[in-house]
């Protein structure tokens, strides 16, 4: 892996394709083993999840659905502060075990937003399940199930991830470099 530009930044190599698969796999195991009969409801919040969510989804062992919504909250490397629902939720949740699927949690704004609206209709359990997790930028605190990596404070792109809607295809992780 080497650096890349993208609409004039530059990214350095991050999390290799392998790295990142050897935790989507440990997380779909450890799924299809806490959701054994329980046929959970997977909720994938696009664009950012859609490699994550498609990698760990086709990894479950167990009966398991999908459905998914769009959300949107970013401009450019930093966060617009507003949370826009541009496709919404078109599936019965009440009683389902729900598990929210998300690329990254940063300010935790967008999950703050869209939590009220899933208790509302009551499901029987919800949990949430993300790749990345930068716990130093939260201003919304969050309490979130399973991670696959905890990272620092700084803009990534790559694997379903964007800067102004380039850089999702590719497989890995790259870090935004800081001059
Ligand atoms: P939050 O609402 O601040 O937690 O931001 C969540 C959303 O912002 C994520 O679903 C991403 O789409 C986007 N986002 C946050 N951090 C990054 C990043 O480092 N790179 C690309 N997108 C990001
Ligand atoms: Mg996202």
């Amino acid at each position: 892996m080497s650096s890349i530009v993208v609409h004039n930044k530059t990214f350095i190599p991050y999390l290799s394709e392998k790295e990142i698969i050897e935790k989507v796999n440990a997380l779909a195991a450890q799924l299809s083993e806490d959701y054994q009969d329980k046929r959970p409801l997977f909720i994938s919040i696009l664009n950012g999840s859609f490699m994550f969510s498609s990698d760990l989804f086709k990894r479950l062992t167990i009966e398991a659905e999908i459905c998914f919504i769009k959300l949107a909250s970013y401009k450019g490397t930093k966060s617009s502060g507003q949370v826009i629902t541009a496709i919404g939720l078109d599936t019965d949740i009440a009683g389902r075990n729900i598990v929210i699927l998300e690329d990254i949690i940063d300010t935790g704004k967008t999950m703050n937003h869209f939590l009220p609206q899933i208790y509302n209709q009551q499901p029987r359990s919800l949990k949430i399940a993300v790749l990345l997790h930068k716990p130093e930028a939260s201003v919304y605190p969050l309490h979130i199930d399973y991670t696959c990596f905890t990272i620092p404070n700084k803009f990534v792109l790559g694997y379903g991830l964007d800067f102004d809607g380039l850089g999702r295809n590719l497989p890995e992780l790259y870090q935004l470099q800081e001059n």
